[in-house]
């Protein structure tokens, strides 16, 4: 049977993708995961206990991350890299772990793979590329140059960066993919979307940075899943892949549709402190990945993958509601 080694696999992206593997292939599914303040055990509940393992580990551990690395063996298993601190407004307060986990932690998975042969994909952000004029008519490529503003996006650089060093330099087979922003079920409520959403649902306003004229390119996690098994299955080793589904909106488009389809008037919400250094435009192209391994995406419009996931909110009200007051308690320091 196919084994997958999945780091990160506790988050929300990383949780989306082994649940993708469970409807879509037989995989065996190892997740490594650190249990940071972002995990949640909840997102991988239920399932098939004899095909999902979880181990509670930090990728910076060397001596772990060997054990599990030298389980893997021939063509069909791999790596899959997801696991990362993930959120700016965090790297801005204190940008440390950002380093050790995105930087070092890749670094640690890299020398792994390199000594056992091993087959890994590494999952990276279109926030390397900097951010766009809003009028720019060219959105990121393959072979747009890197210019990350913020110590998050520079960390995801760093690491994108070494796993291109290490195939290079050592063959070590590869693949990589640059995402755009992602949103769904199971995402943490310290970002843009989850957390307007259950404001609104605990009876507070939404919390727009700025003039809300930043430009986000949304895509559901599902599908960054198939993209992902698309890649790892069909995609040609060293190969960069960007990953979108032209979903552009700004974020008071966002917010509009946030405040209408919980009944409420769209221009109802609070402008907060901006974010420091806030990357103003990110759009992607995705064609290689399209033209070349004929994936597409199979959400269709913005509005119902967003009703669905206000839906998923509602009824998940358990699972975030013990963790909403810390997190507004940060934001409201920060006058956010
Ligand atoms: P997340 O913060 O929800 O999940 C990250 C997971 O990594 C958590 O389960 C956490 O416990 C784990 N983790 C953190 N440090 C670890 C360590 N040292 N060792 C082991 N596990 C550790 O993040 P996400 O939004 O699911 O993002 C997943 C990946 O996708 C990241 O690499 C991120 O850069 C990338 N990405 C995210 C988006 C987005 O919109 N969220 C878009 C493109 C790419
Ligand atoms: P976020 O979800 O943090 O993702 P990223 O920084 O990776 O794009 O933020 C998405 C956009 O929403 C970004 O332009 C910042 C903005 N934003 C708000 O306007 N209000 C908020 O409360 C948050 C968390 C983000």
């Amino acid at each position: 049977m196919r084994r997958l080694l999945v780091t990160g696999g506790a988050g929300f992206i990383g949780s989306n993708f082994v649940r993708y593997l469970m409807e879509h292939s037989d995989a065996h599914v190892t997740v490594l995961d650190k249990m940071t303040y972002a995990a949640s055990r909840e997102s991988l509940a239920g399932l098939p206990a004899d095909r999902v393992e979880l181990v509670v580990g930090d990728i910076c551990d060397a001596v772990l991350v060997d054990q599990l690395v030298s389980r893997l063996s021939g063509e069909r298993d791999a790596l899959v890299h997801y696991a990362a601190e993930s959120h700016n407004d965090n790297s801005l307060h204190d940008p440390s772990p950002f380093i050790t986990t995105n930087i070092v932690g890749t670094f640690t998975l890299l020398e792994a793979v390199r000594r056992h042969g091993v087959r890994m994909h590494h999952i990276s952000t279109d926030e390397v590329y900097g951010d766009l004029e809003l009028d720019d008519p060219e959105r990121f490529t393959e072979s747009t140059p890197y210019r990350p503003s913020s110590p998050y996006s520079a960390s995801k650089a760093g690491a994108d960066h070494l796993v291109r060093a290490w195939a290079r330099s050592f063959g070590v087979p590869v693949t990589l993919s640059n995402c755009s922003n992602n949103y769904g079920p199971w995402q943490h409520i310290e970002k843009f979307i989850p957390r307007q959403i259950t404001n609104l649902l605990d009876g507070g306003r939404v919390k727009l940075y700025g003039s809300g004229r930043n430009v986000r390119d949304w895509i559901h996690a599902d599908d960054h899943s198939s993209a992902v098994w698309t890649i790892l299955n069909e995609g040609s080793i060293g190969q960069t892949y960007l990953i979108g589904a032209d979903g552009e909106l700004s974020n008071r488009q966002v917010i509009a549709l946030i405040l209408q389809q919980l009944g409420q008037d769209p221009d109802d919400f609070d402008h907060v402190t901006d974010r420091a250094g806030h990357d103003l435009r990110y759009a992607i192209d995705a064609s290689m990945l399209r033209t070349e391994l004929g994936w597409k995406p199979q959400f269709g419009a913005f509005e119902e993958g967003l009703a669905r996931t206000i839906d998923w909110y509602r009824d998940h009200r358990d699972w975030w509601a013990p963790q909403k007051a810390a997190t507004e308690a940060t934001y409201a320091a920060k006058g956010q």
